[in-house]
């Protein structure tokens, strides 16, 4: 799976949109991670560092889960910033892939994730399920599974 230029077009313009602003980063990753939570079955229970089974608000004032988010957004920071650079996309991915694969965590929570990331995007842009944002992210996250079933 690869992106198309409208693909990349509406990955790099949402990306901006969804971290613009004061603490953009942090509360987009924040926000993603707790709708991750509540819809990749089985996600809460893979961190040990904290606990994710708390309620929203706990997770929010959680030091150990906001320094996941945030090790969470740079990556995708890096992700969202080399969407036009095939060589750098694909190190990205791989990198990340590689660390997953070896915490064990691999295609049973990236595949939800693949199917679900639409409706986040949806309702964090308020844009309708046949705009060009979902449908990239869908295609980021199945190229990203391409990567992990190669890993
Ligand atoms: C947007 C998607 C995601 C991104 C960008 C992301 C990124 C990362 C990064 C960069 C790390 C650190 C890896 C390392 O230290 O080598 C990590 C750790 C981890 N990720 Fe992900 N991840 C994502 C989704 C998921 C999902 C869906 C799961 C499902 C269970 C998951 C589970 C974990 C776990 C368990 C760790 C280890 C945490 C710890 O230190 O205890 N991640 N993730």
């Amino acid at each position: 799976m690869s992106l198309s230029d409208a693909d990349k077009k509406a990955l790099d313009a949402s990306w901006k949109k969804l971290t613009a602003g004061a603490d953009g980063k942090k509360n987009a990753g924040i926000n993603l991670v707790l709708w991750m939570f509540a819809n990749v079955p089985n996600m809460r229970a893979q961190f040990s560092k904290f606990n994710a089974n708390q309620s929203d608000d706990a997770l929010r004032g959680d030091a150990e889960f906001v320094k996941q988010v945030n090790v969470i957004v740079a990556s995708l920071d890096g992700l969202l910033q080399s969407v036009n650079n095939p060589g750098q996309l694909q190190a990205n991915l791989d990198k990340l892939a590689k660390s997953h694969v070896n915490l064990k965590i691999g295609l049973e929570f990236f595949g939800p994730l693949q199917q679900n990331i639409h409706s986040f995007i949806e309702s964090a842009l308020g844009v309708g399920a046949g705009s060009d944002e979902p449908k990239a992210w869908a295609n980021l996250i199945a190229a990203f599974n391409d990567t992990l079933k190669k890993a």
